[in-house]
């Protein structure tokens, strides 16, 4: 690893990559900006891309793919059946991963909502560190309940605990011997995206593991953010700075019999996923719903060019240098923000920083969503597009009532491979212009909301 020294010698980590094709950013001003957020109703989903300047709502589906990746967009195969790009994705796929049956979908919500329509239903709980949204909502449409088991220093923003994504092993042990004929599954979350991006030790995942063999429970892993959670453990965990990533994401698939996938993710793709497991009867359930829902099983739903470009993608996220570089940029941002006072949640995660909103506006009531404030607050200042994960995210119960969520946070997600520093750098202007106006922020009320999913939809008005 002879350049990962060269690159150590330096401060500045750069951009492994030069840039190939460029796309046109759009310049506009606050007050454009604050007519834009009136007309939706200040829900960011809403906004038109082309009027957001950087565009942090999400690092899914939004990377810039390689060189490499377009070239083998070339090789897609559309054959119906047996077409060679699945051969090609399925072999990348079982290289780090290992399970025996994998099931292409188009998405990651796809593979979820195959899982659980197969492994859910009523009276059925699944424990996770953290279900991500889609997981929540899709095993709740199967009728079963989601539990979120972190660790309590997970919950904790200031708390600079390594493995934030840690399961609560005494907890997990409880739920499993009170309702252990309920569990049809347990799920780890990495990174665990909706508690800051934080990483699972292998540590945790082998008690994890452990569990699950004493009550003979199937572990799947929602696995988004493999090569970003094996990064954190090859730098922060006990002898394990030696090993290569891609060996670290093979010990993790190991300790588990099945994956859900989004290939918006550390894949590198925009579009693409896949769910897998061990279990040659489970497959065959898995597979008559594909069919039925997303395509035949050796595309899914997915074109061949998808396929190619996934496999691709693989070899490339677990690049040393690739990784290096991705989690040192993201923790520039969130550092540069904790010098300047804005709360943050800490360490700093894999592919996004999450500012604290309830603590940067301790005025405002989590009821009257201080998340949304903020995020509505970065797109009028700069144009910067941000997401809730807090009350508007979660605060719904499924009986319709409301509730806090545990943290009101911003996620600013940096998308793979896409922006550069000096972007980075006007990112962290606005949040400092944000810090300044922060007590003159106002709450939120939602005027409208679907029963599901509300953030995506919702439309709100500020208070006052
Ligand atoms: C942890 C996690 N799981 C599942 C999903 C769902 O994936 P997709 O957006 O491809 O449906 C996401 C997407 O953001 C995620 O972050």
């Amino acid at each position: 690893m002879t350049e990962e020294r060269a690159m150590d010698d330096f401060r500045t980590v750069i951009e492994p990559f030069r840039i190939h094709a460029v796309e046109p950013v759009a310049l506009t001003t606050r007050e454009e900006r604050a007519g834009w957020l009136r007309d939706v109703g200040y829900n960011l989903f809403s906004l038109p891309a082309r009027d957001v300047l950087i565009d942090l709502l999400t690092d899914s589906g939004t990377g810039a793919m390689s060189r490499d990746q377009w070239a083998a967009i070339q090789h897609g195969d559309e054959s119906y059946a047996g077409s060679p790009s699945w051969f090609a994705f399925e072999s990348a796929v079982k290289d780090l991963f290992g399970f025996r049956h994998v099931i292409p979908t188009h998405q990651g919500r796809a593979a979820e909502k195959i899982l659980f329509t197969v492994t859910g239903g009523e009276g059925r709980v699944i424990p996770n560190n953290t279900h991500f949204d889609t997981t929540r909502a899709n095993l709740e449409a199967s009728g079963a309940e989601g539990v979120d088991l972190v660790i309590p220093e997970g919950r904790d923003p200031s708390n600079r605990h390594p493995f934030k994504g840690n399961m609560d092993i005494a907890a997990l042990e409880s739920l499993l011997e009170a309702r252990g004929g309920d569990v049809p599954l347990v799920m780890v979350t990495i990174t665990n995206n909706s508690g800051g991006g934080q990483p699972v030790s292998l540590e945790n995942l082998r008690a994890v593991r452990a569990l699950c063999d004493q009550y003979s429970k199937p572990l799947f892993l929602d696995a988004c953010r493999f090569a970003e959670n094996a990064w954190f453990i090859h730098e922060r965990e006990a002898g394990q700075s030696h090993r290569e990533v891609a060996d670290i994401v093979r010990e993790i698939a190991s300790l588990a019999d099945g994956m859900t996938m989004s290939a918006k993710k550390d894949p590198l793709c925009n579009i693409g996923g896949w769910l897998a497991c061990n279990d040659d009867e489970l497959a065959q359930s898995f597979r008559n719903l594909l069919i039925l829902i997303e395509g035949f099983p050796t595309y899914g739903g997915l074109a061949g060019r998808d396929l190619e470009a996934i496999a691709q993608g693989l070899t490339e996220a677990v690049s040393h240098d690739y990784l290096r570089y991705r989690i040192r940029s993201t923790a520039y941002l969130g550092e540069a923000l904790e010098h300047l006072g804005v709360p943050v949640v800490v360490p700093i995660g894999g592919h996004a920083v999450y500012i604290d909103a309830r603590r940067l506006l301790p005025h405002i009531d989590p009821m009257a969503y201080p998340g949304q404030s903020v995020a509505v607050a970065l797109y009028e200042i700069g144009g910067v597009r941000s997401c809730e994960i807090g009350t508007v995210m979660f605060g719904r119960q499924p009986d319709g009532s409301e509730q806090p969520a545990a943290m009101d946070l911003v996620r600013l997600a940096i998308p793979r491979r896409t922006y550069t520093q000096s972007h980075i750098d006007y990112v962290i202007e606005v949040c400092e212009r944000l810090a300044k106006e922060a007590s003159t922020l106002r709450g939120y009320r939602i005027v409208s909301q679907p029963a599901q999913l509300r953030h995506f939809t919702a439309t709100f008005e500020p208070i006052g």
